[in-house]
């Protein structure tokens, strides 16, 4: 049996992993750590905490101490380490907390570990581990920095044949560029999120070249899915579109993200932790590079289909089925410093491991709709913050 540390997992991507890990594997423990920011729901894995193989502990991955004490209880065999501030307009006001959290936590998690995985020095001095433990480091695309957009209007996207052989059930692929991340692309952050992850992934990196200590790192590029705050571009969209209320897009809207369905992305985490080499890093991307103008109105498309096909879901409006249209949409002054492109090159996940994003945006969306439309009681819970009062009910008294 394996044991899991999985960090943020009461955040989206968290979540969601533990939820696909705990249907996919019966012979695994997972120990949650969360600190339950704004962006930490108990709620969100209130079935899984109740599983008699997971262990929650609510605190701050920068606790020594408590991270410590975790692994000196747990015969810990890989971290998952999705703890982090992740939300880019949040570190444009607020930059300090990222560098914490993002930097000084990841660290403190590799001093545990290395500590409680090493055994003994080899010749040249340097940690001998424990077999089979690994680090398991979630980073992102924004670490690469921004890419140019050559095209207006997206080209079709030609892939290597080996690369093609894989994903052949994924058509019309497409890019708004020449260019795409690759794992050798030299890392060059832009906002302090994105350089508080560069700078986590360096330090990671650095344990692997200094101590020999066993690291995956994947950057992958945007998620979306069931269990995604509200103040994120898709779920925020879908949110506004349901009340009849305006949706905010920066600039002109001609910002390209590549988009991947989080339960794709769980799987390749899962996929990377048991089979990817130690020391290597892996893009993780989605196949579904688009403007974030058209994947708005992708949405609402979306949900006029599905109002129109199922009757019962308009129940869930606050508004009239015909309010529902592109003027909805409404332009906002942009982000500062608003990255231009990101488009992930996975080709070496899917040569090396057979992992490839299963899911085409248009399936991905509608799945993520019809989550949102059946899970309202969810929405309503976390923007109110009833689920921080989920904790101390179940937590508090103990
Ligand atoms: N969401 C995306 O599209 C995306 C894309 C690329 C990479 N990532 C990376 O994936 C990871 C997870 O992202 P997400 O969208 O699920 O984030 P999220 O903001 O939804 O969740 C973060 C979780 O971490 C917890 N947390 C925050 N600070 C903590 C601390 N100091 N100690 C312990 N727990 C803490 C929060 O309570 C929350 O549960 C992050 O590292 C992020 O950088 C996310």
């Amino acid at each position: 049996m394996k044991t899991y540390l999985v960090t943020g997992a009461a955040g989206f991507i968290g979540a969601n992993f533990v939820k696909y890990m705990l249907k996919k594997h019966t012979d695994i423990k997972i120990v949650i750590l969360d600190k339950l920011t704004y962006a930490g729901n108990l709620g969100t894995i209130k079935d899984e905490i109740k599983d008699e193989r997971v262990e929650f502990f609510k605190g701050d991955i920068c606790n020594i101490e408590l991270v410590e004490n975790i692994f000196t209880k747990n015969e810990i065999d890989y971290v998952i380490n999705f703890a982090a501030e992740s939300h880019v307009d949040r570190s444009i006001e607020n930059p300090r907390i990222f560098l914490e959290t993002n930097i000084l936590g990841t660290q403190t998690l590799l001093d545990a570990a290395k500590k409680n995985w090493s055994i003994g020095k080899d010749k040249n001095g340097y940690p001998i581990y424990k077999k089979d433990k690994k680090f398991h480091h979630v980073s992102t695309d924004e670490v690469y920095g921004s890419l140019k957009k050559d095209y207006d209007k997206p080209i079709e996207l030609k892939l290597d044949m080996k690369v093609k052989k894989i994903v052949e059930d994924r058509k019309n692929l497409q890019t708004y560029g020449t260019e795409m991340f690759t794992e050798k692309t030299p890392l060059d952050p832009r906002s302090p999120y994105s350089s508080a992850k560069a700078s986590s992934d360096m330090i990671v990196m650095a344990y692997g070249e200094t101590y020999h200590f066993p690291f995956n790192i994947t950057r992958c590029s945007n998620n979306y899915g069931p269990y995604h705050f509200p103040e994120k571009l898709i779920p925020l969209i879908i949110k506004n579109i349901l009340g009849g209320k305006k949706l905010p897009v920066y600039g002109k809207g001609d910002n390209v993200r590549d988009w991947l369905y989080v339960e794709d992305h769980c799987k390749a985490i899962d996929m990377v932790v048991s089979n990817g080499i130690p020391g290597e890093i892996y893009n993780v991307g989605g196949f579904n590079e688009e403007k974030n103008i058209n994947i708005v109105k992708l949405t609402i498309d979306s949900i006029l289909n599905l109002m129109k096909k199922n009757i019962e879901y308009q129940q869930v409006l606050k508004t009239d089925l015909k309010n529902i249209n592109y003027d909805l949409i409404t332009y906002v002054g942009d982000r500062l410093g608003h990255d231009a492109r990101y488009a992930i090159d996975p080709t070496k996940i899917v040569t090396e491991l057979g992992w490839y994003p299963e899911t085409p945006f248009t399936e991905g969306i509608e799945k993520t709709i019809i989550w949102y439309l059946e899970n309202q009681d969810w929405v309503d819970s976390v923007v109110s913050g009833d689920y921080q009062k989920y904790y101390d009910e179940m937590y508090g008294k103990r």
